[in-house]
């Protein structure tokens, strides 16, 4: 009978203390030896510490439970509770404002961009979520995009009449159309083997996700453009986050801001070891673009800017130009 009652208070607590263990599904698309990969999985890590297990993060790389699409409705509906998607997956929310972050040239380096992810900008765009149900956490960093195909990219007219796989947004599909090219929107997950079928021609990315995924593989040229920006906002599920005690959601921020300066930290490294890894593969040839090379691609995605500012919203871009001093009227 003692033995039986013992058993069961034993029971009890076990119980307890497994249900009392939040769950966050983490969801993510890329490698897990991508800067958000290690990123997310600082994070977990940070989050099981300072909650002292109350707390377990589960990550999910590359796709394993949902493509770009899905994930973004699936964290709505609360089947995952957070996600980092790309600053170029916002539009089909909704949240158009985001889109900002795409158009070419507009950062010459990080320091521009972080005026916008590290100030008052970034953070009245993160709350522009809320109204769709999703509380924006942070920004995490990847890198600057560069482009690939099966032939040398130069000079504009090397990207005439190619088809060009893209992120979800418009400005990144007026981007390929300024050039010559045709953009096809397509998840991420699926890139590999559209490159590799020719179902497109080439494709734009840091070079940490073009060699994480073996693009290197199937593209022969890879030429470092560094022509736009590819970073990512990390989001919850807003009523899931709202409904945490409140101790346990400080612990989460801690957590969260500590993997923010390690993903800001670690993501160039990345992408100069993913570069070296490309380099040494010998399985494509990395092309350096001259700076009038540089120059004319610039020029010639220009008119992207004044094309699209109506679709973020003039206001937004504004501040955008004003952080980084970018002027496309000059070129
Ligand atoms: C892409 O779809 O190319 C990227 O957004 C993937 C990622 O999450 O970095």
């Amino acid at each position: 009978m003692k033995l039986k009652s013992i058993l069961a208070a034993a029971l009890l607590a076990v119980g307890l203390s497994v249900s009392a263990q939040t769950i966050i599904k983490f969801s993510h698309v890329v490698a897990a030896d991508t800067p958000k990969g290690k990123a997310s999985e600082f994070f977990a890590k940070k989050a099981a510490e300072l909650t002292k297990g109350k707390v377990k993060v589960e990550v999910y790389a590359n796709s394993a439970l949902y493509k770009d699409k899905e994930e973004m409705e699936a964290l709505q509906i609360g089947s995952v509770q957070m996600l980092a998607p790309s600053l170029a997956k916002f539009g089909p929310l909704g949240v158009k404002e985001f889109e900002a972050f795409d158009f070419p040239f507009i950062f010459d380096d990080t320091a521009e961009l972080h005026k916008i992810t590290q100030g008052p900008v970034g953070a009245a765009m993160l709350a522009k979520l809320e109204p769709k149900g999703i509380k924006g956490l942070a920004y995490w960093d990847n890198g600057f995009k560069s482009f690939s195909a099966n032939t040398p990219l130069k000079n504009p007219a090397d990207y005439k009449g190619k088809k060009f796989r893209i992120q979800s947004s418009k400005v990144l599909e007026e981007e390929i159309r300024s050039v010559g090219g045709i953009p096809q929107v397509m998840a991420f997950s699926e890139v590999y083997q559209a490159l590799q079928t020719g179902v497109v021609d080439g494709t734009e990315n840091p070079i940490s996700n073009f060699y994480t995924q073996k693009m290197h593989e199937v593209q022969k040229h890879l030429s470092l453009t560094n022509h736009g920006y590819l970073g990512y906002a990390v989001i919850v599920n807003k009523k899931f986050w709202d409904g945490l005690p409140a101790d346990v959601r400080g612990q989460l921020e801690q957590a969260m801001k500590e993997a923010t300066d390690y993903a800001n930290k670690i993501a160039q490294e990345e992408n100069d070891a993913s570069l070296e890894g490309v380099k040494k593969s010998g399985k494509t040839t990395v092309y350096t673009p001259t700076k009038e090379e540089r120059m004319a691609l610039k020029k010639a995605m220009a008119p992207v800017h004044l094309k699209m500012a109506d679709r973020v919203g003039k206001e937004t871009l504004q501040k955008f130009y004003a952080a980084t001093g970018f002027d496309p009227a000059k070129l």
